[in-house]
C-alpha cells in the first residue's frame, strides 16, 4: 500500500512501564522530537506491551498519563504528532492474530527478549513470546516507513519486515516494509554499570530526575580503582561515556585530554557530569512539571490522537480482512 501523502509516515513507541531514562531519550524518543516537521509521525504509548509486565490497574493507568506527560514536556507538538495509546487502536490485537497464523513457533523463539527470560529461568508469558509480531501490528498498520529506535529493538522491526513479506507473498502485494531509524552513536547508550542502560537493569538515570536524584545517581557510576593523578582511559570509562551526550564537541575533546594526562579524577569528573546534565535536563523537568498540573489537556490529546490513530489503523485493517477472506 502506498500513501500518497507527500510526507513519509513515521512510528514509534515507548512502553509505560516506569520513568523514561536518558538511554530511551538519546536512543528514541528525542528524534521523535527532532523529525516532527520531516515526517508524518504516530507517536503512541505502547500500553498493550506493558502488559507483559504492570498488572495492576492504578499502577498502569498513572504510568500512562505519566508517560503522556513526558512526550510533552520533550517537545511533541500534538499539532503535529499523532500522539496516542496503543490500546485506542485494539485493530493492533486483530492484526497481531492474522500475522500469528503466518509465523512459527520457532521463529518467535529466536527473539532476544524471549531468549534472555528463558536464560535467566523465568516462564514467558504468551504476551511476552507473541510480543514482536504486536509490535509488528504496531508498525504495519499505520503503514509506517521509518522507525526511530535503539538498537535493543531493531530486532523487532526485523520482525515486522519479515512479517509483511509473508502477508504479501501469502495474499498478494499489501503492506510496505519499514526502515529502522538507528543513530549510530546513541544506539546503545550505558548504563551507571556499563551494561545497557534499562530500565529492568537498575542500572538507569532517570531523564525527568530532581537535582538530588541526578547527582546521585551520577555518583554511583561505576569507575575502575585508578589513583587521583593517574591516566584514565576514556573508552573504557562509564562516566566519560555519559559524557559524550552532553558535552559540546570542544568540552569532549578537552576531557579527552584530561582523562589522558591524568588531569582529571572521577570525583571532578562525576562532578561536572551532574552538573552538566542538571543544565540539560533543567527546563524539560520544569516543563514537565508544568504540564502536569493541566490533566485535561493531556487527555484531550490523548483522546483527539487515539481518534485520529484509529481511523488510519482501520483503513488497513479493512484492507487486510478482505484479503484474507474474513
Ligand atoms: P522501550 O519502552 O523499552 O524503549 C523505548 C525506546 O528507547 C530505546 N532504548 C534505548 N536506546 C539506546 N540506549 C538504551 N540504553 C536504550 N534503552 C531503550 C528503545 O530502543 C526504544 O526505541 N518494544 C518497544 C516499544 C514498542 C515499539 C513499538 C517501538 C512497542 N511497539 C513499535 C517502536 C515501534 C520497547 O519496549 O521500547
Amino acid at each position: 500500500m502506498n500513501d500518497t501523502s507527500a510526507k513519509k509516515v513515521l512510528l514509534s513507541g515507548v512502553q509505560p512501564t516506569g520513568r523514561p531514562h536518558i538511554g530511551n531519550y538519546f536512543g528514541a524518543m528525542r528524534q521523535y522530537v527532532e523529525l516532527q516537521e520531516t515526517y508524518e509521525s504516530y507517536i503512541f504509548i505502547a500500553d498493550y506491551h506493558a502488559l507483559t509486565t504492570i498488572q495492576d490497574k492504578d499502577t498502569l493507568a498513572d504510568l500512562i498519563f505519566n508517560l503522556a506527560v513526558d512526550y510533552l514536556a520533550l517537545g511533541l507538538d500534538p499539532n503535529k504528532v499523532t500522539l496516542y495509546r496503543q490500546s485506542a487502536v485494539p485493530q493492533v490485537t486483530e492484526a497481531a492474530w492474522i500475522f500469528n497464523c503466518l509465523v512459527t513457533v520457532p521463529y518467535l523463539e529466536r527473539a532476544h527478549a524471549f531468549k534472555d527470560k528463558v536464560v535467566n529461568n523465568q516462564i514467558p508469558s504468551m504476551g511476552l513470546f507473541d510480543y514482536p509480531v504486536l509490535m509488528a501490528a504496531d508498525i504495519l498498520l499505520p503503514r509506517a516507513d521509518v522507525v526511530p529506535v535503539g538498537a535493543d529493538q531493531k530486532q523487532h522491526i526485523e520482525y515486522a519486515r519479515d512479517i509483511a513479506l509473508k502477508f504479501n507473498t501469502t495474499f498478494g502485494e499489501t503492506l510496505s516494509l519499514p526502515e529502522p531509524l538507528i543513530l549510530t552513536d546513541v544506539a546503545t547508550v550505558p548504563g551507571i554499570d556499563g551494561r545497557k542502560m534499562s530500565k529492568s537493569y537498575g542500572n538507569d538515570i532517570y531523564l525527568f530526575a530532581s537535582e538530588e536524584e541526578l547527582k546521585q545517581r551520577v555518583m554511583s557510576i561505576v569507575t575502575s580503582s585508578v589513583g587521583v593523578g593517574e591516566s584514565l582511559d576514556p573508552e573504557t570509562d562509564n562516566v566519560f561515556a555519559l559524557h559524550k551526550l552532553f558535552a559540546t564537541p570542544d568540552e569532549i575533546t578537552e576531557l579527552e585530554d584530561r582523562y589522558r594526562t591524568g588531569s582529571i579524577g572521577y570525583k571532578e569528573a562525576k562532578d561536572l557530569l551532574w552538573k552538566q546534565m542538571n543544565n540539560f535536563l533543567a527546563p524539560l523537568r520544569d516543563r514537565r512539571a508544568e504540564i502536569a498540573t493541566d490533566k485535561d489537556f493531556v487527555t484531550d490529546v490523548l483522546a483527539a490522537g487515539g481518534k485520529k490513530a484509529y481511523a488510519r489503523y482501520e483503513e488497513t485493517i479493512a484492507i487486510l480482512r478482505e484479503k484474507i477472506g474474513l
